[in-house]
């Protein structure tokens, strides 16, 4: 049996560590990092239409809407570079957009493999928020405790700035979190009902999440040569890991 194409979604509230896990995955898998919030805020600095009609939901920390959210999306999937997989972070958020993700993916027959749920208390993610700091040219992101970088306020890997994003105010974050609950949640019983999500301890360190999700997507990849290691495997899978 062919090995199967990494297609993940990284779903979980602001400041779970999404974009943290995502760019090492992304890294190690060699699948390209598909963030929604990236490419908005990318749009928000080039001043495009897309960018002007969003900066406003972002800066309040409420969804843009999905008719602007579902044809960029849609626009980066096609792209050659999606072939062999891709890691979608903050997308899907709402259940139209769950359904038109999976409606696409099935018509280019290229099922989805995972949905990573990483879970986090609420009053851990404001105080997570407020002392993350992102790199202003290759984005990375660091936290000024748990995850700092060498030099204050300059980027480990090309010496840039780090700047706050203007959305880590907590009025804002408050203002995520309640989104978040209203809207996104939902989606774990539509993934769980299509046996596809696994929940991740968002609270441990970096470096142990990393291996966690490392395990599970190795494990997901592996051909599965019989129906009875298929449907074990799909059991543990299901659970926490
Ligand atoms: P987006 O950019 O997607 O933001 P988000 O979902 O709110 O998530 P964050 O990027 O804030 O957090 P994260 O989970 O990636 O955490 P991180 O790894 O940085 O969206 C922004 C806005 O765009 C939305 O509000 C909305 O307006 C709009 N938008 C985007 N997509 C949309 C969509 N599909 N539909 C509609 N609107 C959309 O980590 C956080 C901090 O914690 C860092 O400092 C990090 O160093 C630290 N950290 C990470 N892991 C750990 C750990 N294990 N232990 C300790 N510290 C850790």
């Amino acid at each position: 049996m062919e090995p199967r194409a990494l297609r993940v979604v990284l779903l979980g509230p602001p400041g779970a560590g999404k974009g943290t896990q995502a760019s090492q995955i992304c890294r190690g898998w060699r699948v390209p990092h598909i963030s929604t919030g990236d490419i908005l805020r990318e749009h928000c600095r080039r001043g495009t239409d897309l960018g002007r009609q969003a900066q406003s939901f972002m800066a309040e920390g409420r969804l843009v809407p999905d008719s602007l959210i579902l044809g960029m999306l849609r626009q980066r999937l096609e792209n050659h570079d999606t072939a062999r997989g891709f890691l979608l972070d903050g997308f899907p958020r709402t259940t139209i957009q769950a359904e038109s993700l999976e409606a696409y993916l099935q018509e280019v027959d290229r099922p989805l493999l995972r949905v990573l749920q990483l879970k986090l208390e609420d009053e851990t993610i404001v105080r997570r928020l407020s002392l993350r700091r992102t790199c202003i040219r290759c984005g990375r992101i660091y936290h000024l405790e748990q995850n700092a970088p060498r030099v204050a306020d300059r980027c480990d890997h090309d010496g840039q700035t780090l700047e706050q994003r203007t959305d880590d105010r907590e009025a804002v974050i408050r203002t995520r979190l309640q989104v978040y609950h209203e809207q996104t949640a939902p989606l774990v019983s539509f993934y769980a009902q299509r046996d596809l999500l696994s929940e991740v301890d968002a609270a441990l360190p970096i470096q142990e999440i990393q291996g966690r999700i490392a395990r599970l997507l190795t494990s997901c990849l592996r051909p599965l040569r019989s129906t009875r290691r298929a449907s074990a495997g799909s059991v543990r899978r299901s659970l926490q890991i």
